[in-house]
């Protein structure tokens, strides 16, 4: 009731701009007693996967708070888990504006926002004095202008940095705002990839004393074949967790709205049954190797009830908090 009537307001205004006003004030408010008026309690359910205890199964998507700023106020929301980034070596100011677009009679959004973010210190800075103790993801990706045969060294790089202040490491190889990201998700390519960050992990892990789990999250614009072979290097490489699904390219849904020809990722309702076919395909693929995290049109209960039916242990939300605020979190982890 309260959200629906700040949502009326923000949504008469350019999305971005709203976007940056709720990230400074979650950023101010996060830590304070103000962090009151969206503070709520949310009963726990706990799980356990990659050998890490999450409190509840509902996660923060990445994307929203993509330089760390607002870990304490998402926490306060009663996220189970929060992923932030997609953060890249080096900072980068992303595509021109507008870059997102709201598409309200569908419940989605388009985004091209092309990793915008303020750099990997950074966000290791905003995350050390956020002194967060709850389950904290940190994406990562490569910078646009990083040629694709060295995107590896720039994971490797945001990795290195950010191993020390993760609970799991998330690897983005599935924006379609970044040119050739999405080419990672197959074959040689892949392998290489994986092969070269587990490596990695190992030898932190040594460093570090300490393991740090690597997720990879995927696009769902993917065939069956295509889901199966990335399945089958997941395995092959040790890697800890799959993230189904980023945004869609597929328009089919939107193509008769408003915005519905614009350039970027689809996310929201549209991208609901792509993304749980894809978790589908997983789930069989991985046969319980594993665990899948479901994200992708989640806006219910219900919703994240299918992502799980179909083979996810945890899910995440992004464009259905944008469009219900924070007691989407609360319902879905009732739901459960
Ligand atoms: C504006 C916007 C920015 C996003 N940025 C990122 C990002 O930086 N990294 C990433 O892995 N996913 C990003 N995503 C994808 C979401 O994390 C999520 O995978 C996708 O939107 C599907 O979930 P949803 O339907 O609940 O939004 C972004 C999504 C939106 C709408």
């Amino acid at each position: 009731m309260f959200y629906s009537a700040i949502r009326k307001v923000f949504f008469k205004f350019d999305p971005e701009a709203i976007h940056e006003l709720t990230v400074k004030s979650f950023k101010a408010t996060g830590a304070t007693p103000l962090n009151l008026l969206y503070k709520q309690n949310v009963p726990n359910k706990p799980v356990e996967i990659m050998g890490i205890k999450f409190p509840n199964p509902v996660g923060l998507a990445a994307g929203l708070d993509k330089n760390g700023e607002c870990i304490k106020a998402f926490e306060a929301m009663g996220f189970g888990f929060v992923e932030v980034g997609t953060v890249t070596p080096r900072p980068q100011p992303g595509n021109e504006k507008p870059r997102i677009f709201r598409l309200p009679e569908a419940n989605a959004i388009i985004n091209r926002m092309g990793f915008n973010n303020k750099g990997v210190d950074y966000l290791v800075d905003q995350v050390i004095k956020a002194k967060f103790n709850g389950v904290l993801g940190i994406n990562i990706g490569k910078n646009k202008d990083t040629p694709d045969e060295d995107a590896k060294d720039d994971y490797i790089h945001c990795m290195r940095k950010v191993y020390d202040h993760a609970t799991y490491i998330t690897v983005n190889i599935s924006s379609p705002n970044t040119p050739g990201l999405r080419s990672l998700q197959y074959g040689e390519a892949l392998n290489e990839l994986l092969s070269a960050l587990k490596a990695e992990q190992t030898s932190l892990a040594e460093q570090h004393g300490k393991y740090v789990p690597v997720a990879v999250k995927i696009a769902p614009d993917l065939t069956a074949e295509e889901v199966s072979s990335i399945a089958e290097c997941l395995i092959a490489n040790n890697i800890d967790g799959v993230i189904a699904t980023n945004t869609t390219l597929a328009r089919d849904k939107v193509a008769h709205l408003r915005f519905g020809d614009e350039q970027g990722g689809l996310s929201g309702a549209p991208v609901k049954e792509q993304s749980t076919k894809v978790i589908q395909l997983l789930a069989t693929a991985l046969d319980n190797k594993l665990p899948i995290i479901g994200v992708g049109g989640i806006a219910s209960g219900k919703d994240a009830q299918e992502k799980i039916a179909a083979g996810a242990k945890l899910v995440q939300v992004y464009t259905g908090f944008i469009y219900q605020g924070p007691e989407l979190v609360q319902d879905i982890v009732k739901s459960l």
